[in-house]
């Protein structure tokens, strides 16, 4: 048996390297290491030797494969790189390689990835929901009456009288209580969808909703979560404001503004001359809302808000037209 593999290894050598085309290798790979090889059949019958031959034939045989192995990709590369082994003509396998541009994340993705990581440290985890969405969901367990003006057809897509294109990322909220009790702790980014078109507004666009409810949730966690929030993704020595507003989900209610970013609070035209941007809407989850899901709205309060991410895109890098996310040129993208 040692013989036979001692041939075996002598004549598969030999035959490796006088071959000189790639083609010739990979018919002699098959011939001896293939399915059917000649190595391979001795490999597979060393069950049937006397049990004490086995070790050590076994150990040679798969010596003899990997020298086999080595000698063929050995052989390989100085037929790839010697000229007479190239059967293509005007190949020059020595060039260096064309490099392929790296592409980079939209600047919309990477802010969306930096806002959601900022929350996810603060334990909340991120819930999905769809774009086309049920009337129910978008507008009625919000508490957003049949008049509200954003019900309106010159607001809302909508594909036939109960099924829209949302609005805003707030209907996950009813979506995510209906399927867990509390306590709760999400944030919801998506692509949401108005009718509406011009330097800060695109039909199209991100927000990121935000939901915790438990037992003695209060409007100071609200505030402390929103406020580390804004230093953290513009920086802690951002001035923030929460200033009384409304929505139909929430009571009270709250806008929450940032001291601008471009003039640092002494009045430009990006803030109006308020020294003040908007960035947020929040506040505490309406008892309505809590109605609509099945939970005790004498048991637990909750804190909601929602962002726009194109919004804290363009103050974090100073873009003034909302329009140049969506162009797709690359002297813009490239930038980031
Ligand atoms: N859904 C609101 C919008 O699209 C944003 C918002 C405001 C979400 C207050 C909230 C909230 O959860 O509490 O303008």
């Amino acid at each position: 048996m040692r013989q036979r593999l001692d041939d075996i290894k002598a004549e598969a050598l030999q035959a490796i390297n006088a071959a000189d085309s790639g083609k010739d290798l990979e018919q002699i790979k098959i011939r001896v290491l293939g399915r059917k090889g000649i190595l391979t059949k001795i490999l597979k019958s060393i069950g049937t030797l006397p049990p004490e031959e086995r070790p050590a034939i076994g150990q040679l045989a798969n010596r003899y494969k990997k020298e086999i192995e080595a000698a063929a990709r050995a052989r390989e590369k100085l037929i790839l790189s010697s000229s007479t082994g190239t059967h293509i003509e005007g190949l020059d396998p020595t060039l260096p390689g064309r490099p392929l541009p790296m592409g980079t994340l939209h600047p919309i993705t990477q802010i969306m990835d930096e806002v959601c990581s900022i929350f996810e440290r603060m334990g909340f985890t991120v819930a999905k929901g769809p774009e086309v969405e049920l009337d129910f969901y978008n507008f009625e367990a919000l508490n957003i009456p049949a008049d509200h003006p954003a019900r309106d057809m010159q607001d809302t897509f909508y594909i036939d009288h109960k099924v829209l294109l949302r609005t805003h990322t707030s209907p996950i909220q009813i979506r995510t209580m209906e399927q867990q009790q509390p306590p709760v702790r999400i944030i919801a980014p998506g692509k949401v969808y108005r009718c509406d078109s011009d330097v800060t507004h695109t039909p199209m666009f991100h927000q990121v909703e935000g939901l915790l409810v438990n037992r003695d949730v209060s409007f100071a966690d609200l505030k402390g979560i929103l406020t580390t929030f804004v230093h953290q993704i513009f920086d802690a020595e951002t001035a923030v404001r929460f200033r009384p507003s409304f929505f139909p989900f929430t009571e009270p209610s709250a806008e929450i503004d940032i001291q601008c970013v471009i003039c640092r609070g002494s009045g430009c035209r990006i803030c109006s001359q308020t020294g003040w941007l908007e960035v947020l809407g929040a506040g505490m989850v309406h008892p309505e809302v809590f109605r609509h899901v099945g939970y005790d709205t004498e048991e637990f309060t909750g804190l909601a808000f929602g962002l726009g991410i194109e919004r804290i895109t363009m103050l974090r890098y100073g873009i003034d037209d909302i329009r140049l996310f969506y162009d797709n040129d690359l002297r813009f993208l490239e930038q980031f």
